[in-house]
């Protein structure tokens, strides 16, 4: 059966690092706190550059890694909640800056599960035949929808990108995913609300408070906890599988402590679970592609590895993608 398998990935972020310090020079809060409670000891924050910047960047690096022209890309999917435009999509901007004439592109919003619906709709469109490559692409700048006086969210988030060239493939590649949501709790994180009120009737010039990230963070916690483990669970049991041959898990990178859980509850090794949350903090769709290329950079992957991917996120939803590499 054909597969869809990744080729490349690559990754882009800010050059500016936000230490816990820096934060707690503008908010109530302290390296303590944030290491203890997330562990997240800095995060990059962009000075400027919207999110196509990133995006761009690594559709550009994953071309030049995976060695395709522009004019063979059949699909561009980005995940993010944080795009420069309404519309354009962040994929037509990448289609134009790249160059991919013959794509079609558009963009998936899905928060911090956005690269596994990303990366799974293109599966789709490759097993069907009708498309044979895509580049798919996690992407946000966070740091301009927190409300940088809430302390409960500013110090979490980072900004920056990440992302895969796939393509169809007669033996590894993508073997099974959980994909989930529960919009019925879609009111426990929201961000980018745009009020209608200010429209001919009633021209104001505000931004509404729902516009910034609002997180009921313990709700959050039990969700992600709740629905990874589960889909975890199910995936390795339909593929007759074990957390022992899983080469590395990785995780949306939100909470070192929802990790700790989840590696408890399924008696699986922390170590297999790739962590770069330390230096990232969460960068929402970009938190998991990020990983994985950093994975893949450090040469710790060979072929044959089983990995699975998990995000969760706003929605909510979530979605737990196993990979032969
Ligand atoms: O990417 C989308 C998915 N998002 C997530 O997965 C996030 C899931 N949730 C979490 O990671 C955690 O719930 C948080 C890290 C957001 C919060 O940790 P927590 O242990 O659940 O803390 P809490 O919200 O229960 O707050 C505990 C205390 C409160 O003070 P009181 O009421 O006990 O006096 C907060 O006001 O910590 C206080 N607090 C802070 N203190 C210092 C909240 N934020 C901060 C802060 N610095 N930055």
């Amino acid at each position: 059966m054909d597969r869809t398998r990744v080729i490349a990935t690559a990754a882009a972020y800010p050059e500016q690092v936000i230490t816990n310090d820096d934060l707690a020079k503008i908010v109530d809060t302290s390296d303590e706190w944030i290491t203890q409670r997330t562990g997240i000891k800095e995060r990059r924050i962009s000075a400027g550059e919207n999110t196509s910047v990133y995006v761009i960047d690594v559709a550009k690096k994953l071309l030049d890694r995976a060695s395709v022209a522009a004019e063979d890309i059949d699909l561009i999917i980005v995940a993010s909640v944080t795009a420069d435009y309404g519309t354009p999509s962040l994929a037509c901007m990448v289609q134009k800056e790249i160059g991919a004439v013959n794509a079609i592109a558009f963009d998936i919003v899905a928060a911090c599960s956005g690269f596994m619906y990303a990366l799974t709709t293109a599966d789709k469109y490759i097993k069907s035949g009708t498309y044979r490559n895509a580049i798919v692409i996690g992407g946000e700048t966070l740091s301009k929808i927190v409300d940088w006086t809430d302390r409960s969210t500013c110090v979490l988030f980072g900004d920056g990108a990440g992302g895969a060239y796939v393509e169809e493939s007669k033996d590894a590649g993508l073997i099974r995913e959980i994909i989930g949501s529960a919009g019925e709790s879609y009111e426990i994180l929201t961000e980018g609300y745009t009020n209608c009120a200010n429209a001919f009737n009633d021209l104001q010039d505000y931004t509404d408070p729902k516009w910034y990230v609002y997180m009921n963070g313990r709700e959050v916690f039990k969700f992600a906890t709740k629905k990874v483990i589960k889909s975890l669970k199910e995936l390795l049991e339909a593929e007759g599988l074990t957390g022992e041959d899983i080469k590395y898990f990785v995780p949306h990178q939100a909470n070192i402590r929802i990790v700790e859980v989840i590696a408890k509850k399924l008696d699986i090794p922390f170590e297999k679970f790739y962590m770069n949350m330390e230096r990232f903090g969460n960068t929402s769709s970009a938190s998991i592609p990020i990983a994985l290329n950093e994975l893949n950079e450090k040469g710790l992957l060979e072929r044959g590895d089983r990995i699975v991917l998990a995000g969760f996120g706003g929605g909510m939803t979530w979605g737990t993608v196993l990979i032969e590499w």
